[in-house]
This record gives C-alpha cells, structure tokens and sequence, in this order.
C-alpha cells in the first residue's frame, strides 16, 4: 500500500473540512475515527504521515477513552518510527492545562496565575488565595468546560454546593486568575507546520458583559468550531498580525514537536498579554475566513503541510 495521510480523530463533523481539503488536493488519505478499536501491539503501522486531532472534550461526545487509547497508538507508532504530527507530546499537552501552563513558563510565555485542586474544600482554599475575581475551568477541558468567572469565595460556594457544579473528567479543577480586558475579546493565534498562519479576534462580550450573575457560563462561545449564530460574527481574521509572542510560541511547538496549534491570549487594561490556552487539536472558523477574502483557509494550509510531510517521505 502507497504512503497516507492518516487522520487520527473523534469528531467526524469537525474533520470534515479536512478531508475536503484533502481531496480536493487529490491527497490519499485514511480516516482513523476512534472511538471504541482494538491496536495489535505486534502488528506493523502502516506507512505514511499521521496526524493526531484528538480532543480533550471526546467525553463530552461519548468517547470517553478515546484520549486514552490515542495515546496508545502514539505510542505504537512512534515506537514504530513513523512520521506523526501531534504525537505523544502533544496529546498529553492536549489533555492537561497544568502541563500547558508549565510549558508556556519554560518559554518564558506570560499566563495567568493558576492553582489546580481536587476536592471542593481544596478549590475553596485555592480560591481563598486569589486576589481578585478569579475563573474555574477543567484541567482536561477544551470548550470551555467548566469555564465560570467568580467575584467572591461566596459565589463559588454556592456553586460548589448546587448541581451546576461539574467536575473534570480528570478530576482536577483549575481557579485562575480572571484576566480583564478593556474590550471583550481574546485572540487566536494558529500555527501550522510550526508556523504561524493567521489569528482571528474572537468577541467574548456574549461571555461576560451580559451576564448579570456572579457565575458566568463561558460555554463554547470561545470555540472557533461552534457555528456562529445571528447577525453578530464572533470570529474576525486580523489582517497582518503580528505579535512578540509569535517567536516564543514558535520555539515551544518546534522543541515540544508540536506541528498544529491555536494558542489563546487575552490582554489585560495595562497592555500584558496572557496566554492560557494551547490546542493541539484545532478547528477553523470558515465564516471568519469566507469573510477575510478566503484565501487564507486554515485547511487549506494544513492539507498542504500533509501533502509536503507525504511527499517529503517518498
Ligand atoms: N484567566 C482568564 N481570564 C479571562 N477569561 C478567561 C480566562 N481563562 C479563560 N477565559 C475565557 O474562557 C474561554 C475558555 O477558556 P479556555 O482556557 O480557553 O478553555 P478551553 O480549553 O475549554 O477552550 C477563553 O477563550 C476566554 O474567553
Ligand atoms: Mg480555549
């Protein structure tokens, strides 16, 4: 069998537009939709490029162990010597915010001061050290899993104790600093192929300004998967963006070997940007990128990154 593009996934609907991309290219490529398979530990991979997309949110669609079992086969086919875009490392970036935050700090990339618990008395005491409004969010999370912004200890006791409360599917919650910006938005930066593509601004105003609760659900509004409903487009491409951060970020996905990412900042009312977000596995928002001319697709790029790494192999 000639060399692949091996996708390795969970989400049928957000591949999707890879696959387009990928057949439009003429591109050869297999779908590795995971969910509940066996992996043969003696048998040989077959050849070609692999590129894992699991996301952290599987659970959320039914496929609980589907991160779990990636790993396995990350495992087996780097073992095997095969060429795998977003491999182990990333997949364990991937599902740990913790490790995310570490990782920016070994780069000297600024986050948001963060303490992770288990137990609720233990996030309560997390809480307690926070000096300001602070965030809840999942250490294994993705859109934007229990994502809740808090004034006051109280508020979090209150949500502690009510059935709104969800804990991690890891069981670590994380209470972060809660960065305010002067204007409600947050910015994307991707990276494909270790370089940087584009980033789109991404209006979180529905996220807070209209909540007039203590907690405020974030939800998915910040997922750039999540199809934009109304007249208001969340999503915007910022035409030639740059940023101090974009060499930092580049140096961490290369020695991390990381070859796909989205990484989230915010920039708070004296000019400091925080980064708190890494995904490894990320989607595009084709409005966005219709609306900036469509020349700039994020699979778009990505099919022909694939195409380079299946070429570079022959
Ligand atoms: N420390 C923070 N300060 C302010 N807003 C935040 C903070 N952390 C997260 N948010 C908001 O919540 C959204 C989801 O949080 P994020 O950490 O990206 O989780 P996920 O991995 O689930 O996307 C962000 O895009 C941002 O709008
Ligand atoms: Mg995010």
């Amino acid at each position: 069998m000639a060399p692949q593009i091996h996708v390795i996934h969970e989400n049928s609907e957000w591949s999707a537009p890879l696959f387009a991309q990928l057949e439009a290219r003429g591109l050869p490529y297999q779908d590795w939709f995971i969910h509940e398979r066996t992996l043969d530990l003696q048998e040989v991979p077959p050849q070609g490029v692999f590129y894992n997309r699991m996301s952290a949110s599987s659970h959320t669609r039914g496929h609980r162990y589907a991160p779990e079992l990636t790993a396995g086969i990350l495992t087996w086919l780097e073992a095997n010597g095969r060429t795998v875009w977003n491999g182990t490392r990333a997949l364990q970036l991937e599902l740990s915010k913790i490790d995310q935050a570490m990782t920016f700090g070994r780069y000297g990339i600024p986050t948001p001061r963060t303490i992770a618990a288990v137990g609720k008395a233990q996030i309560l005491e997390a809480a307690q050290k926070m000096s300001g409004p602070f965030i809840t969010k999942h250490n294994r999370a993705g859109k934007g899993l229990g994502v809740r912004l808090f004034y006051s200890v109280e508020g979090l006791v209150q949500h502690l104790e009510s059935p709104a409360f969800e804990p991690s599917v890891d069981g670590i919650t994380l209470i972060q600093q809660y960065i305010k910006a002067p204007s409600p938005f947050i910015t994307r930066m991707e990276f494909i192929g270790q370089r940087f593509h584009y980033a789109v601004r991404v209006d979180t105003s529905e996220g807070f300004e209209l909540c007039p609760a203590d907690a405020c659900n974030i939800g998915d509004l910040a997922c750039p998967a999540t199809p934009e409903v109304g007249t208001k487009n969340k999503f915007e491409l910022i035409p030639d963006f740059d940023h101090p951060l974009i060499p930092s970020v580049q140096r961490l996905l290369e020695e991390q070997r990381i070859f796909v990412a989205g990484v989230e900042f915010i920039v708070d009312a004296e000019g400091r940007p925080y980064v708190y977000d890494l995904n490894t596995n990320t989607n595009y928002n084709s409005g966005a990128e219709t609306r900036a001319g469509g020349q700039k697709t994020g699979m778009g790029r990505l099919a022909e990154a694939l195409g380079g790494a299946l070429a570079g192999l022959r």
